[in-house]
């Protein structure tokens, strides 16, 4: 183990986010154009040049990895991957491996996920009216999303979901929403829409449901209580009294949670982007490529990068436009 990553404001760095692919199965609206170009397929890091890129990271003290993308189940043979990263669990350097999916193929992955030593999934899932859902994802159905998480819970995964708070498209499901993962002992964590991707973001303040005010209608049903918990990710948690059910809340726009951030973005490329806000990056590819059997210089390119991470995003609504935005869509950065 080499020293650990500290960026130039005294955080340390010990969670890394891997995007596996660019691709994903689903367009939905916030994310993705509905046509979009991908990488061509020979620009991908290959699964062993993601194996020694997340394993260098982890001598460096990541203990957290969560597996994105797009869609990681999409991407081709990813399972041989995750089993990879099992010893890193098995030698206790790894304290979490997980990853953030649409749910589309858990049906098929479920299991082998669990064997792999994969304990928690994110899933990512807006509305539970399947017209909506099919609006809002263009390509996707709720009904195969629902089997996927059938089968994650089955096979014995936590299941947290990601809902993306959109004014005037799920607003009215709050409730229904939080009486849904009650009912089956899921956990449920709302977003606040960000400003990334070309795709029309003008929507996107129109859209913009401030957390605070999603909160406050919660507690006119609820009782809340804040929780000191964390889970290493940038959701902060209230229980509800009346259910003890945990809902968690992303809050990049309302509440800039920058300063506690311990986290780094890996591209399916190579490329580590130090905030998701921000276009600030370093390709690590040619460490990687040039050096063949030594990751000494990849792990130099890596603590190189880390002293270039900045203060934090910029994304701001307040002025009326959107300020702060990346072109970059989310699905290169993996959210
Ligand atoms: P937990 O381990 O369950 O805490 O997960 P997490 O919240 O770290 O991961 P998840 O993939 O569920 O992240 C949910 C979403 O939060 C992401 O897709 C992003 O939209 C947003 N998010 C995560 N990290 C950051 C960050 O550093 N900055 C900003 N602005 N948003 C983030
Ligand atoms: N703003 C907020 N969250 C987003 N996600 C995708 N695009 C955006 C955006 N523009 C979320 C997805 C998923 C996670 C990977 O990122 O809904 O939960
Ligand atoms: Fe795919 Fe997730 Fe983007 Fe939707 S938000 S298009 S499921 S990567």
């Amino acid at each position: 183990m080499t020293a650990p990553l500290i960026d130039p404001f005294q955080r340390a760095i010990s969670y890394l986010r891997v995007s596996v692919t660019d691709r994903c199965d689903f367009r939905c609206v916030y994310c993705m154009s509905e046509n979009m170009t991908f990488l061509p397929k020979k620009e991908l890091l290959t699964l062993e040049e993601l194996d020694r890129m997340c394993s260098a990271f982890i001598t460096m003290g990541v203990e957290k990895l969560r597996i994105t993308g797009g869609e990681p189940l999409v991407r081709k043979g990813i399972m041989t991957f995750f089993n990879s990263m099992t010893r890193h669990l098995d030698s206790g350097a790894l304290r979490e491996l997980t990853l953030t999916t649409n749910g589309s193929q858990l049906e098929r992955f479920a299991d082998d996920l669990y064997a792999a030593g994969v304990r928690r999934v994110n899933i990512s899932l807006d509305t539970l009216d399947e017209k909506k859902f099919a609006d809002i994802t263009r390509w996707g159905r709720l009904p195969q999303v629902i089997k996927g998480i059938d089968a994650a819970q089955r096979a014995g995964l936590r299941v947290k979901i990601n809902t993306v708070a959109l004014k005037d498209f799920n607003e009215d499901e709050l409730f229904s929403l939080v009486e849904w993962c009650r009912s089956r002992d899921m956990d449920l964590t709302f977003i606040e829409v960000m400003p990334m991707g070309d795709i029309g973001n003008e929507d996107r303040i129109d859209q913009y449901w401030k957390l605070s005010d999603l909160r406050a209608r919660l507690a006119e049903e609820y009782t809340l209580t804040d929780l000191a918990e964390r889970t290493g990710g940038p959701a902060r948690y209230v229980q509800l009294e009346e259910t003890g059910q945990k809902i968690g809340f992303i809050t990049p726009l309302s509440h800039n949670f920058c300063e506690s951030c311990n986290r780094v973005r890996l591209t399916c490329t190579g490329e580590l982007f130090m905030c998701l806000g921000q276009d600030d990056m370093a390709d690590l590819r040619p460490a990687l490529r040039n050096n063949p059997g030594d990751d000494a210089p990849l792990r130099e390119a890596i603590r190189d990068a880390i002293s270039h991470k900045p203060k934090g995003h910029d994304f701001d609504y307040s002025r009326q436009d959107v300020s702060g935005r990346v072109t970059r869509h989310m699905s290169h950065t993996g959210g």
